[in-house]
């Protein structure tokens, strides 16, 4: 459709009001698209803040369940929880183990919350292990070791069913392992837990947007990094392909992340697919609108909400954001 050209067209006519500018808004936010991150640590007797993000803290269980309930009053309908173990080892065997932290922290909010909300556990071994890599490593080569695909797709099907066991709505593996994906929905369905969801971070990019979350979660590689298994920032065809993987493998939401620098990848992906889709606002973008608004360089509510209002023009249906808190009230 082509507009009639000025001065027949006049665009302004509908942002002259308030009311009139709401009555043709494409895009709404709502609280229901909204997920919030929040993590637990094992073996700490207060929260503790984590000061590369502003309002957020390490959890103890009884500050999660605190956190949780207050977060499910103002009608946050899900929360994506990550766990940091007291002690860690080479496997991450605590990711799995029935008295991890996640697990225990998820028996305890399906006992407090029930169905009024969704409990998302993360799925991966990087806060677990102690060399800080989201799998495990094969130390048989020269030279510095690499992730073990294949025998990490076995860990991560232990921590699907232990995950699922302990009360998970869904799991959301963000390893960015070949073939995850399917051998979790294969190990949950063969355990009986054909109704808990797989939310796949199924394009992952290795991006320096994750720094804060290195202090939030305590997994920072101890050496090397991420790029030979998390996307390379320049792949936008290569993230459709993912996506694809991780459709044919049983995905029941797909995720992008991050969000902001990747806005063309969502919409790609919501396009393709038409699937649920979700996008993560990571550690770094969020810190970087709280840094810029406590030195009054920024509007910090208005970049908030303008930020939560692109990324779902761009398709995302789920937004995960360390926003939520903040925005719900609002919105
Ligand atoms: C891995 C994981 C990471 C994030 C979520 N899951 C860190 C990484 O991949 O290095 C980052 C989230 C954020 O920055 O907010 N378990």
């Amino acid at each position: 459709m082509q507009p009639p050209p000025f001065p027949t067209s006049r665009p302004r006519r509908l942002r002259r009001t308030r009311v009139l500018r709401d009555l043709v808004r494409e895009t709404d936010v709502s609280r229901r698209h909204l997920v919030a991150p929040l993590f637990v640590k094992e073996g700490i007797g207060e929260p503790v803040a984590i000061s590369s993000m502003p309002g957020h803290r390490q959890h103890t269980l009884e500050s999660l369940r605190k956190e949780a309930a207050e977060l499910a009053s103002l009608g946050i309908p899900a929360l994506l929880l990550f766990g940091i173990p007291a002690s860690k080892d080479a496997e991450g065997s605590q990711a799995w183990a029935p008295d991890g932290i996640v697990q225990r922290a998820l028996q305890a909010l399906e006992a407090d919350l029930g169905d009024d909300v969704a409990l998302i556990a993360d799925l991966c071994l990087d806060e677990y292990t102690d060399h800080g890599h989201c799998g495990v490593l094969d130390i048989r080569g020269p030279g510095e070791p690499v992730v073990d695909n294949d025998a990490t797709l076995e860990r991560y099907a232990r921590i699907a069913v232990a995950q699922a066991r302990a009360g998970a709505d869904v799991v959301a593996p963000s390893g960015m392992m070949d073939g995850q994906v399917g051998a979790i929905r294969a190990a949950l369905d063969e355990a009986g837990f054909t109704d808990t969801a797989v939310l796949a971070y199924a394009a992952k990019y290795a991006s320096a947007l994750y720094g804060p979350f290195r202090e939030a979660a305590e997994g920072a590689p101890r050496f090397g990094d991420r790029t030979a298994y998390q996307m390379d920032p320049g792949n936008g065809d290569e993230a459709v392909r993912e996506v694809a993987l991780d459709v044919a493998e049983g995905a029941d939401i797909v995720m992008v992340k991050p969000a902001l620098p990747y806005l063309d990848v969502v919409w790609r992906v919501k396009q393709a697919f038409g699937l649920p889709t979700a996008a993560y606002h990571v550690s770094g973008e969020y810190a970087m609108v709280k840094a810029a608004a406590e030195r009054g360089w920024l509007d910090g509510e208005r970049t908030m909400l303008e930020v939560l209002t692109a990324i779902r023009r761009a398709g995302a249906d789920l937004i995960v954001t360390y926003f939520a808190r903040d925005a719900a009230p609002l919105l």
